[in-house]
């Protein structure tokens, strides 16, 4: 008996599908396709695909076509298979001609031509409606910003407004943008959803406004220094139908998730103790994360990732929060925290004129998480035992910039009309305004 195996997505099921499976079918007597899992498809990077993995089997298996279904699960897994199945001839699309030759030492490797015209990308984009988007405030991070979201289907960068013109000339000729907006009132008046990316003062204003008329806000971090305006945004959000939504990159990575689900469900026991610590030492003093007046300082910058995993981890109901900061030129070049809670106690450390290991440490009653620098992108971490043998390492891939998970997370809870986002609930964005504000007002403050 000849057996054929071949691999794909087989997301949003079509013709182009179905005549390559009645192809291979063709090639043998017996037929393998092997439907890849939604978490390797995130790590090869597609972030996009509609139906989930019991959804696509389903799909394949009612064609009637495959004899037998199979998970892809990880890279090199063809090579396995072609053994454990004895595979006589491995096939797949030409859209992947001289991609999988060095399967040729194991079997026969047939490419098959491809149905012209059609494809899952194409029926992805043309069912999904696009999210307009403008962008306010075109420094660094909104030039990251227009990169990403090209990995992300169903955005466009519509508009763009900065209060400085001719920032906004230099911007639209590096990007290729064009409607370049007067005032921000105009941008809101062309879009479906704003990313608001100016300095942190302005954000409260500027969220508020784009509120108010009825667009959807992806605001960077930290959204607002202040826990009563937090309340006041999401509230606003909440009554208007509208997502709001904090940039903050490392809530919505792939990697950062899986580690706090997993220690939810107790892999380390009770979380007793979580250190995290990030320091960033800038080569220009006179950028806007060292300028008083622009929201600057360790704190602002930087307390909004620590804070993340802590508050995911046990919750915002802190009984005390002190702060001990080195005052410099009106800001705190560096900072270290410390969380208490009824039955947990954490500390973070900050620095933008201090360096520092940035690893976070989470420690509990039956073992402890380990993050290596920088765990705020995270793509790896360490399940750590006092049997050794018990310790497990994961990996991941933290795919470019890393904006692309938050833009994605974004588009799909306006596509879905889901207005909240499990990965960054308006709970935990409010606590860390009110943290920041604590700073602010020097609250169990002590300067070192
Ligand atoms: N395929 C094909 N003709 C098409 C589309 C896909 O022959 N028009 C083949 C691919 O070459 C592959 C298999 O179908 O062997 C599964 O491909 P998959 O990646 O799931 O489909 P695409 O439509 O190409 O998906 P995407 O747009 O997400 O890349």
């Amino acid at each position: 008996m000849k057996k054929v195996i071949t691999y794909g997505t087989y997301d949003l099921l079509h013709e182009g599908h179905l005549n390559l499976l009645r192809r291979a079918k063709e090639l043998g007597d017996w037929l393998i396709v092997g439907v890849t899992n939604d978490k390797f498809d995130r790590e090869r990077g597609k972030l996009n695909v509609r139906n989930n993995v019991l959804e696509r089997v389903e799909a394949v298996k009612a064609t009637g076509i495959a004899d037998q279904i199979i998970i892809e699960d990880y890279i090199g897994q063809k090579i396995d298979d072609i053994q454990k199945y004895g595979v006589d001839i491995f096939t797949v699309g030409s859209d992947w001609e001289g991609k999988f030759d060095y399967l040729k030492e194991f079997c026969e490797v047939v490419y098959l031509p491809r149905t012209e015209g059609i494809s899952s990308t194409m029926l992805r984009n043309e069912t999904q409606d696009t999210v307009r988007i403008g962008i306010a405030g075109l420094g660094r991070i909104a030039a990251r910003f227009v990169d990403e979201s090209a990995f992300v289907s169903g955005v466009e960068i519509s508009a763009i407004y900065d209060i400085d013109p001719s920032a906004a000339e230099k911007f639209a000729l590096r990007k290729g943008l064009q409607n370049i907006k007067d005032s921000y009132s105009d941008l809101l008046q062309d879009v479906d959803a704003v990313y608001v990316a100016t300095p942190h003062p302005s954000h409260y204003e500027l969220a508020r406004e784009a509120l108010l008329a009825g667009k959807h806000v992806l605001c960077e971090i930290p959204m607002v220094l202040e826990k009563a305006q937090a309340k006041d945004l999401h509230s606003l959000a909440k009554e208007r139908g509208l997502v709001l939504l904090e940039a903050h990159k490392t809530a919505f990575s792939p990697a950062f998730n899986h580690l706090i689900t997993m220690i939810k469900s107790g892999v380390i026991g009770e979380v007793v103790d979580i250190d995290a610590s990030f320091s960033k030492l800038l080569p220009d003093r006179s950028l806007r994360e060292y300028d008083p007046l622009q929201g600057g300082g360790s704190m602002y910058e930087l307390a909004p990732y620590p804070l993340l995993a802590i508050f995911r981890l046990l919750g915002v109901n802190y009984t005390n929060l002190s702060l001990y900061s080195r005052m410099e030129d009106g800001i705190d070049m560096y900072t270290k925290g410390i969380v208490q809670y009824p039955n947990a106690v954490c500390s973070f450390k900050l620095g933008l004129g201090v360096k520092t290991e940035g690893n976070l440490v989470i420690s509990g009653t039956k073992g402890y998480a380990y993050v290596p620098a920088p765990w705020w992108l995270t793509d790896y971490f360490e399940l750590r035992y006092e049997d050794q043998n018990q310790n497990k390492k994961f990996f991941y891939k933290w795919d470019g910039q890393g904006l692309r998970y938050e833009i994605q997370e974004f588009i799909q809870c306006i596509v879905n009309k889901r207005m909240t986002s499990i990965k960054m609930l308006p709970p935990i964005s409010i606590a860390i305004a009110g943290a920041l504000e604590e700073f602010t007002c020097k609250k169990n403050f002590v300067k070192i």
